[in-house]
């Protein structure tokens, strides 16, 4: 089953300012992302698959080029993933601005967030470059496979009901993060959508939901 985690790392060879990982061809986030200007620690929503094998746990993920995300584990490889609340991974991917605390494995320090319930520090342990056709036509997707080397309770999860928002957010924020890459027409069926989704948020939802909703509306 495939879940969405927040994924957070950082980039030794952007951090030495060696490479710029924002100038690569084709690098659409400066038109429409600009709060996700590169940090020192780089937050993103990804959907994670998670397999256990006899005592590890194994992970993959499918990373869509350009992103920080991408750029940054095609070269380092450790990072974190964080099991956090919806509201949280619709907001990661907005900005990078994160509360972020750092927590050492060997000689590795890796960023993760303080709001996370749990996080697994893990090694990539394969990658694989392939091109995709997806709706909104062709790009380069890196397949990585990872395995977790340390598994940390950060948080007590809240128990609270089900609110329609935390879904709704979510969904949001998927649309949102596709802005970059698709033709006008298929970017007001998208913001549509988002509206719609951002009217059943007004009745439903707290004030940050509503607030972040309206970030993502401005998008447009
Ligand atoms: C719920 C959710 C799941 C996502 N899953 C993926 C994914 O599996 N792979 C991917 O490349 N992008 C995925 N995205 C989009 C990235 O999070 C988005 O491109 C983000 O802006 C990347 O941030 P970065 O440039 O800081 O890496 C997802 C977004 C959301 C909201």
């Amino acid at each position: 089953m495939k879940y969405e985690v927040v994924i957070t790392s950082s980039s030794k060879i952007n951090n030495k300012g060696n490479e710029d990982i924002n100038n690569t061809p084709n690098n659409t986030y400066s038109t429409y992302n600009n709060h996700k200007e590169h940090n020192k620690y780089n937050r993103a929503p990804i959907g994670v698959y998670f397999k256990n094998n006899g005592d590890n746990l194994l992970v993959r993920a499918h990373l869509y080029e350009n992103s920080h995300t991408y750029n940054i584990l095609k070269k380092e490889d450790y990072f974190v993933i964080n099991i956090t609340s919806p509201y949280i991974i619709a907001q990661s991917v907005y900005d990078d601005n994160g509360n972020y605390k750092l927590i050492k494995y060997n000689n590795h320090i890796l960023p993760y967030l303080s709001e996370a319930y749990r996080i697994y520090i893990i090694k990539i342990i394969n990658r694989k470059i392939i091109k995709s056709k997806n709706e909104y036509g062709y790009s380069d997707i890196m397949i990585i496979e990872g395995v977790s080397l340390l598994e940390k309770d950060i948080k007590e999860p809240p128990v609270i009901p089900y609110n329609r928002a935390d879904g709704l957010i979510v969904e949001m924020a998927v649309l949102y993060s596709r802005l970059s890459i698709v033709d006008s027409s298929q970017k007001d069926e998208i913001k549509r959508e988002m509206e719609h989704y951002f009217k059943i948020i007004k009745r439903v939802g707290d004030k940050n939901h509503i607030e972040l909703g309206k970030k993502f509306l401005s998008g447009l």
